[in-house]
């Protein structure tokens, strides 16, 4: 790893959507620190990464653990020059039916850790003049989904907090978008029993789940160079079942 190469942060990065993202940004000479839950994801982050960055064990729940996390980075002289906020998940249940603890976690690791990482990175960034936030949402923070109160609340909370830090930022050299998936196929929609898929599939126009390649694409062409004057943005990718 060079200290002084293109360094990417990003969360959840030892599977799904985060780890498609990671080997993108590698490939165009960006080097990757990459973030998971447990010592087993940090050791699969290292071991494709080859070199290229390293993994770390980060908790986005413990919100209150995500600054001193983010100082080790820079104690040990990196920048932090794109931040991808992929991390997310999901604890469904009808609102009747919800429990406190399903709202809180979802809430806490969806939303309120991308307010804790951004203060943690946000002052170098604009000491430098330049800088990347890129942040996973989804086609549910727009039209919603039964049984997903606490998931599309996290995810339409990020529409807001990224408008208004698109416009703080904008004239300090920094980019702050949003990308928006459809249905993609990774662990996070394995779950969906034959009817549920069935059902979701007929949504989309496409006919098909996307591709985590598909999001990494546009999260890719949106750390670039290419999309210098776009900021507070949100870049749907969802086969057509969402327009705006
Ligand atoms: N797949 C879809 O259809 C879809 C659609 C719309 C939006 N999205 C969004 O896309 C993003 C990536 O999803 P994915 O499909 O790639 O899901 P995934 O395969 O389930 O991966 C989720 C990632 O988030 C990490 N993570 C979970 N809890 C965490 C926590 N408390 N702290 C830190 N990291 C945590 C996981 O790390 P560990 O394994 O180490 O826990 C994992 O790397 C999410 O924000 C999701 O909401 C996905």
């Amino acid at each position: 790893m060079n200290k002084n190469k293109k360094t990417a942060l990003i969360t959840g990065a030892n599977r799904g959507i985060g780890k498609e993202i990671a080997k993108k940004l590698i490939n165009k000479g960006v080097q990757v620190i990459g973030t998971s839950t447990t010592k087993d994801g940090v050791k699969t982050i290292d071991d494709y990464l080859k070199g290229n960055g390293f993994g770390l064990v980060l908790n986005l729940k413990n919100t209150n653990s995500i600054a001193e996390k983010i100082k080790e980075i820079y104690q040990k002289k990196y920048s932090i020059d794109i931040l991808i906020n992929n991390a997310g998940i999901k604890q469904d249940n009808l609102l009747v039916k919800m429990k406190n603890k399903e709202w809180e976690d979802v809430i806490k690791t969806n939303l309120s850790s991308v307010f804790y990482l951004i203060k943690s990175i946000i002052r170098p960034m604009i000491k430098k003049r330049q800088g990347r936030i890129i942040t996973i949402s989804s086609v549910i923070a727009y039209i919603g989904n039964k049984g997903q109160v606490n998931y599309s609340a996290s995810k339409s909370g990020l529409i807001g907090f990224h408008k208004s830090l698109a416009l703080e930022v904008a004239s300090k050299g920094i980019t702050v978008n949003l990308v928006s998936p459809g249905f993609i196929k990774t662990r996070f929609t394995n779950t969906l029993d034959s009817v549920q898929y069935k059902k979701y599939l007929s949504n989309i126009p496409m006919k098909r789940l996307g591709k985590k390649e598909e999001i990494a694409d546009a999260v890719i062409f949106l750390s670039s160079s290419k999309a210098s004057y776009i900021t507070g943005h949100t870049l749907h990718v969802n086969g057509g079942m969402y327009m705006i």
